[in-house]
């Protein structure tokens, strides 16, 4: 019985990673049947799917997930 990892012992296993407050990762190359039918082919080693709805290039992440709003502006007439 193998003791490591399924992805380890099985080769057509693939992995997808989560990342937090990002992407999920998943090793390429991959079909993404969106939820109204189309479908975004990435032949990438590994593609970063959105999971927070904010990439003009959903359902790939675009990085959008790092921007965040600019602090207030300390001066008193900014
Ligand atoms: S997770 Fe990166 S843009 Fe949404």
């Amino acid at each position: 019985m193998p003791t490591g990892p399924r992805h380890e012992t099985d080769p057509d296993r693939r992995r997808v990673t989560v990342v937090p407050d990002g992407p999920i990762l998943v090793e390429g190359p991959v079909e993404i049947v969106l939820d109204d039918g189309r479908k975004v082919v990435s032949d990438r080693f590994v593609v970063a799917l959105c999971a927070c709805r904010r990439s003009r290039r959903f359902p790939l992440c675009d990085t959008s997930h790092r921007r965040r709003t600019r602090p207030a502006d300390p001066r008193p007439d900014g």
